[in-house]
């Protein structure tokens, strides 16, 4: 089955709404429509530029993110941004569990589970963030942890449901470290959760899955990543807060497709 290729943007607590809105200016007027088409696009700025945004990319291809979402559809939750909220400021995907939420927010398997059901039924399509620490790469946990991760949200999930599903395999040593595994070590761990998904529900649905990796991506690498088998694009952090390296990855993701006949 041919996947598309997917470059998400991870913005992270970055950019006001002015520049948010500066960036997607830019961001269209380097857009070749044509030459583009073979990848999606995505951006996930602050929950704030949602909407702006959302706004400025209306009739584009470039889709918008959310970064996070609580439980709930509306209620006495002060602070909190459900997905309907979301869903209603522009978002169409939503990234859920990513590292840095289970690491300073405390996020556990469970509640990133209960989070991503609720991004489904908010009519959001979640990015499950998964990755080990240094640590338990240096115990060998690798596997286990992303068994562990995924399989707390896989339980309990509808194959209708699972098909919605993208997965970000983003090592936490790799994030905004500047180092990275190589492309064959990823990919070994991609088919590894690619491989949990037919165990959990078949091999259609496992092979229909985007799987991405994440973790201190640029232009220099981000070739290598998606030519790998069973990786299907990024999730990244840092580059993608200029215009410059973001237009450099994709035009080195669409060479790449071009080279594959596809
Ligand atoms: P960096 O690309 O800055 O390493 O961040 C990766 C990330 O966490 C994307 O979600």
């Amino acid at each position: 089955m041919m996947r598309r290729v997917l470059l998400a943007a991870n913005w992270k607590m970055f950019k006001t709404v002015p520049a948010a809105l500066a960036f997607g200016r830019e961001l269209l007027r380097r857009y070749d429509a044509d030459a583009y088409s073979a990848i999606d696009v995505m951006i996930f700025p602050t929950a704030l530029a949602l909407w702006p945004l959302s706004q400025r990319f209306a009739g584009s291809p470039i889709q918008i993110g959310a970064q996070n979402l609580d439980l709930g559809t509306e209620g006495a939750m002060t602070g909190a941004l459900s997905g309907y909220l979301l869903r209603e400021a522009g978002a169409e995907y939503v990234l859920v569990g990513h590292s840095e939420r289970r690491q300073h927010f405390g996020e556990g398997d469970e509640l990133v589970a209960a989070k991503v059901q609720a991004a489904i039924s908010a009519h959001l399509h979640p990015i499950l963030c998964v990755g080990e620490t240094a640590e338990e790469r240096e115990r060998e946990e690798t596997l286990a942890v992303m068994h562990r991760q995924i399989g707390a949200v896989l339980q309990g999930l509808a194959t209708y449901d699972a098909i919605k599903l993208t997965v970000a395999y983003e090592p936490v040593w790799a994030i905004g470290s500047g180092k990275v595994p190589t492309a064959r070590d990823a990919n070994g761990v991609a088919a590894a959760i690619r491989h949990q998904f037919s165990e959990q529900f078949s091999s259609e649905v496992a092979d229909s899955i985007r799987i991405l990796y994440g973790g201190s991506v640029s232009p220099k690498n981000i070739r290598e990543f998606a030519e790998a088998p069973d990786i299907d694009g990024a999730l990244v952090g840092g580059a993608s807060l200029d215009v410059e390296t973001m237009v450099a990855m994709m035009e080195s993701l669409v060479h790449q497709e071009g080279e594959n006949g596809g």
